[in-house]
Parts: structure tokens; sequence; C-alpha cells
């Protein structure tokens, strides 16, 4: 009886140690009160004023009460107008509600609380965005690829959808939405949502997400857009200059989506489309479900950098589908997606080039850990009192991408598959965090095969700094080639002329820029640029790592350049090391300033806080 009770007690144990569940971890970039009270539905009403540069409507929520004793609602807020608030009760009779502002927190923006009657089911919040709304970008004419209508887009990740919809903006929690978008005639709105409706140009669009969906993926834009389908279920959206050039550029994206989908399961949306933006996007991409937004800084007409869209897509699974359920764990959906995308791109062009891109992250990789604070350098982030902008690094990324490659390399491609598949069935629509994660790695594999990876581990990736010994490299024979032909033209064994460029690819050519010497003499760097016109690279990844040899080394025939390409781009990657690195030269300190004075009212608020940052030291 008593060996019994033991052995019970043990297999009791050793299973608790597996599946006690922790409560979800408190998501420190949110006032909402979810565990009280959450809102599932979302319904929005807004009208578009360019003129104003302002949204105004009302964004309605349908509420759902964990706590049958909850009095009040809490919604973030940043930088909005509140006027008036009403609740309807359960008889849908709609009457005012009280309403306060907290005080403004300069990270997490203002808590706006609204008195709950006992009977109340829905809240609907009149509002207006202001000039300060972080989470919208408001293009004139001018600064639109056309020239001819001005343009509005969102970023609401990591914490800006507060910004232009009041709203419980965590992660943690998914709601549905509709909305109703009126804008001026001529243009077009489209959203995160199903954009199929909106067959006619005529100011007055409607959209539905019948999917729950995390606060960040919330997305509007409007412009003057067209639409080109390249198969059933993918098209493009952009302004008229791009579109034929896009749909070429991306042709390969159902490919990649059949692929995804044999992986780790059907695609989960319905369409999936691709918005480009204007070239001062803040980003490469962003996964806003259905429609990916995408920087024009990727179509340069040779498909090089299309693992971008491989990016985005994969996280129609990772992040959109489970999704991460606050900034510090914001490796589970980054790192994933990088994992993923890698995969995608060996099976659609090949392992070669699969192996460049993995080498060319790990190096973006080291670069960040070498800058980085090495509490910054662990998976799971500290970002409590943080603002998530700031420390955002390829640690997520790239850090997290070699640990799963490690798994997969350990357990082998089948059983770690087979894992991710699991992961996503089982957590779909719902959020994550790295405890869970890890019970769940460690149920379905790490105990499973035993002997193969210890928690032990697993942990050091996870909490850990830097990048533990022994990370999982592939190995690229064309890059090897690359660096051995870069030594002889180095030690004067060869011209330069010499060098097999003709039949390089991309990748090839951003290897043979990062691994040239950091202190190379200006006469070298005149004869590689007049060789193969490197300051001329109308290739935006090929030029910034030039620009990243060369602004150093206060080499001035690209700096003309620099100021070309600064006043044309805002993608944040590109510009804020460019920003640092001439800062960073005292003969261009100056330059940066001028460069900057110009170029600052075409920036987003986003891209422009980071630079600010620079500017400050
Ligand atoms: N979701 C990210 C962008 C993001 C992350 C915005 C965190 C705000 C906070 C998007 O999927 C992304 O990772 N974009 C990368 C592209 C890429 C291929 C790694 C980018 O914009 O460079
Ligand atoms: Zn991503």
């Amino acid at each position: 009886m008593l060996k019994l009770w033991i052995l019970t007690t043990l297999l009791l144990s050793s299973c608790l140690s597996v599946f006690v569940v922790k409560a979800a971890p408190v998501d420190h970039h949110s006032f909402a009160n979810i565990a009280e009270v959450y809102t599932n539905k979302l319904s929005l009403d807004l009208t578009v004023d360019f003129e104003q540069q302002q949204l105004h409507g009302f964004a309605e929520h349908t509420l759902t009460r964990k706590d049958p004793k909850s009095n009040q609602l809490i919604l973030d807020s940043r930088a909005l107008v509140i006027e008036k608030v009403l609740q309807a009760d359960d008889q849908g009779a709609w009457r005012t509600a009280a309403f306060k502002l907290g005080a403004v927190d300069a990270i997490k923006g203002q808590p706006l609380t609204i008195q709950l009657t006992p009977t109340s089911t829905k809240v609907r919040v009149y509002y207006r965005t202001t000039a300060e709304s972080s989470g919208l970008q408001w293009l004139n004419a001018a600064q639109t690829s056309e020239k001819q209508q001005p343009f509005l887009f969102s970023q609401s990740q990591a914490i800006h959808a507060r910004s232009w919809i009041p709203l419980q903006d965590t992660p943690a929690l998914r709601v549905s939405y509709q909305a109703r978008i009126r804008t001026p005639k001529q243009l077009m709105a489209v959203m995160s949502a199903d954009n199929s409706k909106n067959t006619e140009r005529d100011g007055d669009y409607q959209f539905v997400m019948p999917q729950p969906i995390p606060a960040y993926l919330i997305a509007i834009a409007v412009g003057d857009l067209h639409f080109q389908p390249m198969s059933d279920q993918t098209g493009i959206y952009a302004e008229k200059t791009w579109l034929a050039k896009a749909a070429a550029e991306f042709s390969d994206t159902q490919k990649m989506m059949d692929v995804a989908s044999k992986l780790y399961g059907e695609y989960p949306w319905g369409r999936y489309d691709l918005l480009i933006l204007p070239a001062s996007f803040p980003f490469g991409g962003m996964e806003n479900p259905r429609l990916s937004f995408i920087t024009p800084t990727v179509i340069t007409g040779d498909k090089s950098l299309v693992s971008l869209i491989a990016h985005e897509l994969a996280h129609s699974w990772s992040g959109n589908l489970v999704t991460n359920s606050n900034w510090n764990d914001l490796w589970l959906n980054e790192g994933f997606t990088n994992f993923f995308e890698n995969r995608l791109m060996a099976e659609v062009y090949g392992p070669a080039r699969a192996a460049m891109e993995y080498s060319l992250s790990v190096k973006d990789l080291q670069r960040d850990i070498a800058e980085l604070e090495p509490a910054d350098t662990a998976l799971q982030l500290q970002l409590t009192g943080r603002d998530p902008d700031d420390a955002f690094s390829q640690v997520a990324y790239v850090k997290g991408q070699l640990l799963l490659q490690l798994l997969e390399n350990k357990f082998g491609r089948e059983k770690f598959d087979a894992f991710i598949s699991a992961y996503f069935k089982k957590f779909a629509f719902q959020s994550m965090d790295t405890q869970t994660f890890l019970q769940f790695l460690q149920q379905q594999l790490l105990d499973k095969y035993p002997g193969v990876v210890s928690k032990t581990e697993v942990e050091q990736w996870v909490f850990g700094a830097g990048l533990p010994a022994g990370f999982p490299m592939q190995h690229s024979d064309a890059f090897a080639l690359v660096s051995k032909q870069l030594q002889a033209w180095l030690q004067q064994d060869i011209t330069l002329s010499a060098l097999p460029t003709k039949t390089w690819t991309v990748h090839e050519w951003l290897h043979f820029i990062n691994q040239l010497p950091r202190d190379l003499a200006p006469a070298k760097l005149a004869e590689l640029d007049a060789a193969f016109a490197l300051s001329q690279s109308s290739n935006a990844e090929i030029f910034v790592a030039w620009s990243r040899l060369t602004i150093p080394l206060n080499y001035l025939p690209v700096m003309p350049q620099v100021q070309q390409f600064l006043l044309n781009v805002g993608r944040t990657k590109f510009v804020v090391p460019l920003y640092r690195l001439l800062l960073e030269n005292p003969a261009q300190q100056g330059f940066a300033k001028e460069i900057y004075q110009q170029a600052k009212p075409g920036y987003h608020p986003l891209t422009q806080a980071q630079i600010d940052k620079a500017f400050a030291g």
C-alpha cells in the first residue's frame, strides 16, 4: 500500500513538474485589466481626414467579464483625444459612461478607465488621433511614389495600436474585428482583414477579420492603391509604379504558401496579399494577417531579397496563429519565423541559397551581440520599464533560429517537423510564453527521446547571455570560395578582374563586402568602386553593407549616395546604422545633421525616435 502511494506520488510529481501550468506572465507594457474584463470583438467606424491628418470616429468593444464584480474596463491609449464613451446594457440601450484618462507613462501611454454598470455588455469610445499618434504615418503626395495623392499607413507592433485605437493592447488577448472606413473618394483603404468586399473605389470601405488576432496585428493603409493578382490566393496592392514590378518580384509567393502548408499545416487565413508601402515604411516587412506590409527596398528585379516574403508569410503560423503573450517572449515569434523562413527558402530556392542567407544572418547576430549589453542577448528579454522598440536586435531572430536549428539537427528533421506541426496545431489562436513553450518542448521532445538534448542546455540558450559555443552553422561552398578569392586579391595574387563576379549573387556580394578588412586603404576602396560601382548599387543591402565599410574610413565618393539614400529610404534597419556611423566619424557629424534636418519630416515617427536617440549619443 505504502509502495503504491509512493509510486503514485512520484508519478504525479514528475508529471506535475512537466504539466504544472504557471499563471500567464504579466504584460508590463499594458494597462488593460484583462483578468477582470476583456474585449474579444472590436468594431471600428473611422473617417480618414488627410487635411487634419487624423482618424476620428469610434471603437466599439464587446465585453466578457471574468470577474462578475468588476465595474471598470481599462483600455490602453496613447496620444488620443477621447470625446465621449457610451455603454450598452444587455437590452441594447446606449447611455453615457464615465471615463478617465490616467497620467501619461512615457512608454505605455495612458490608461483609459471606463466605469461599467453591472449589466453593460458593450462600450463605444468616440475619439480622434493626434500628431503624436506613433502608430500612424501620414505622407503628403510628394512623399509617395506617384506623387499625386497622400498616403496613410499604420504600424502597430509592438505597442502602437493604442495610439490609433483605444483598446486592450496586449498580445495575451485576441479580438476579431470589423471596420467601416471612410476616405476621400479617389483613395482606397485596405486592412489586415478580408478586403474582398471593396470592389468599388467610392470612399466607403468595409472589412471583416473573423479570426481572433492580437491588437498589434490590426492594420490599415489608405492611398492611391491598385490591385494585381499573382495567383488564386495571392496578389499585390501598391501604387501604380510598383504594381507590375512587385508582382514579378514576388511571383513565387503561392509556391512558398504551398510549401509552408505542406510543412506545418494548412494556411489558416484564406488569402495572402502583399501591400507595397512607400519607402519610409520603417520595417522590411510586417506580418499583418492576410495582408503583409512590405518595404519597396526589396523590389530589386532579381528576387534576391524575397526571403523577406518567406519571413512574413511564415508569421502566418509563428506569430499570428501562435502568438508571443508578451514582448519579453518576442523570440517565440521571430526566432520560429526565421527558422521557418530559412526552411522555406531551402525548399523553394535550394539549399545553397538558404545556407548563404543563414550564414549572413549569423554574422548579423554576432555583430549585434558584440554591441549589446549581455542581459539583452538572452532569448527571453527583460523589458519591464523599457520600451520594447529599444531592445530590438537580431537576438530574438537569429539566436532563436539557431536554437531551433540545433534541436532539428539533434532530433532529426522528421521528429522536429512533427514537433513544430504539433505545436502550431495545439496552440493555434492562442498566446504562448517561454515557460509554456519549454514545458511543451520537454514533454514532446526532450523527455520523449531522452539523452539527446538536456533541459539545462536549452535553458542556457533561453536564459543565458551570448551565443553558446557549438551553435549550428551551415556551410556554404559558395561563400568559402568567395573568401578564398578575396584573400587572393588582398595578397595581390590576383587582380579584381580575375574575380568571377559575373556569376555572383547578391548574397555572394554581401559576403564579399562583409569580409573585407575594416581598415582597407583608400586606394583599395577606390579600386573596388571603379571595378564594381558599389557606391552606385541599387540593391539596398549591398549599398548599406558597402557604406558600413566605407563611412568609418571617410571614403568621400560614397557620401553623396549616402545622402540620397537617407533622403529616399526610411527603413530603420538601414538608416539608423548609417546615421550612427556618420556621427562616429568626426569629419561627417555636420553632414549627418544636415541630412537629418532635411530627411526627418519624411521619416516614420518610430524611425525618428531611433535616430534622435543616435544623435543624443
Ligand atoms: N514583426 C516584424 C517587425 C517588428 C518586430 C515590428 C518587432 C515591431 C516590433 C517583422 O516580421 C520583421 O521581422 N521584419 C524584418 C524582416 C526580416 C526578414 C527579418 C524587418 O523589418 O527587417
Ligand atoms: Zn518577423
